[in-house]
């Protein structure tokens, strides 16, 4: 993670392959140090992080996120703020650029969750600290980080593996094939007619497919074409948060979409279910969510520990 050190956290195909495995092995260390099992008491605990502080503007709702980066910081031994939408200028007063140069004043980092991509870019593009976006329209690369995690523990080395996605073709799905990709991961992905991945990033998974010796990217209209010979299922909401006027919509075009025990049974014996949360009973049934193949708890716990990672790495202070 030498290279790391000053460079913003976008999205999972701007990492080398060399910067995930070194982020993912990072985020390992500190549960095992931080942890529920770590015998360290936390007050001598190694503060990496002190006097180091992280603004975390929310144009958006967060649990997850914000309170794993609150937490993450302060066991880490620095400080995070929390700037909701209606707690700074930005936006009504103040441009994104403003925004960027003054909070980068103060701070050693600035996360943001945004609506649209081109504000962590404007963000990134004029901040002089590190940024790490907490979630666009387009990615959500911190979500990708907690989940290769859950599978590396569940499988130990994921490559040859085979990930299923079924739903949108979202934020989600986006960096998660982007980073499945760079581990080898065979990808199969169902989205209904009209709700595909984004075209680009698609581009960039088969090409990063090709460069890591897995199947070609596999993509269908029916969910259980995907699923079919999958060693993971992921789903994520029918209805991203700015979509709620669709909901109607977009429910029934997702029909026949629902991961229950029936679709995954035609997985691979041993499959597991992954959903980066919260979590509707219209796209995962409660037999699948609150099953022994669910992945979702660990999922959501190993948050913590990556952004904790993506912030020391940095900083360059692990
Ligand atoms: N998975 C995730 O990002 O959850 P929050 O929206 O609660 O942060
Ligand atoms: N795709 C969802 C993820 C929430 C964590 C959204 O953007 O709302």
């Amino acid at each position: 993670l030498n290279g790391f050190e000053g460079k913003h956290f976008i999205s999972i195909d701007q990492l080398s392959n060399e910067e995930l495995r070194g982020l993912l092995d990072l985020s390992k260390k500190y549960r095992d140090t931080y942890g529920k099992a770590s015998t360290v008491d936390p007050i001598t605990a190694p503060k990496p992080l002190t006097g180091q502080s992280v603004s975390m503007i929310f144009q958006k709702r967060s649990t997850r996120t914000r309170v794993s980066t609150e937490t993450g910081m302060t066991l880490l031994g620095g400080q995070s703020l929390f700037l909701g939408p209606s707690d700074i200028q930005l936006g009504v007063n103040e441009s994104m650029r403003d925004t960027a140069l003054v909070l980068s004043r103060f701070n050693s980092l600035v996360l943001a969750r945004v609506f649209s991509h081109n504000d962590v870019l404007e963000l990134s593009k004029h901040a002089t600290v590190p940024v790490i976006n907490a979630l666009s329209d387009l990615h959500h690369p911190l979500q990708t980080l907690a989940d290769l995690m859950a599978l590396e523990d569940h499988f130990g080395d994921v490559k040859g593996k085979t990930l299923a996605w079924v739903g949108d073709g979202n934020n989600v799905l986006h960096d998660l094939m982007l980073g499945g990709a760079k581990l080898g991961m065979n990808i199969r992905v169902a989205t209904p007619e009209g709700y595909e991945a984004n075209e680009g990033i698609l581009e960039t998974t088969k090409k990063l497919a090709a460069e890591n010796g897995t199947e070609d990217v596999f993509l269908t209209t029916v969910a259980s074409e995907a699923v079919k010979g999958s060693d993971v299922v992921v789903t994520d909401t029918w209805v991203s948060m700015g979509q709620e006027e669709e909901y109607e919509q977009r429910v029934k075009e997702f029909d026949g979409y629902q991961v229950n025990a029936n679709l995954m049974g035609q997985a691979n014996p041993g499959a597991v279910f992954l959903h980066c949360l919260p979590r509707h009973r219209e796209e995962v049934s409660d037999e699948v969510f609150y099953s022994p193949q669910s992945l979702v708890f660990p999922e959501a716990e190993n948050r913590m520990w990556t952004v904790m990672a993506v912030m020391a790495a940095q900083l360059g202070k692990l």
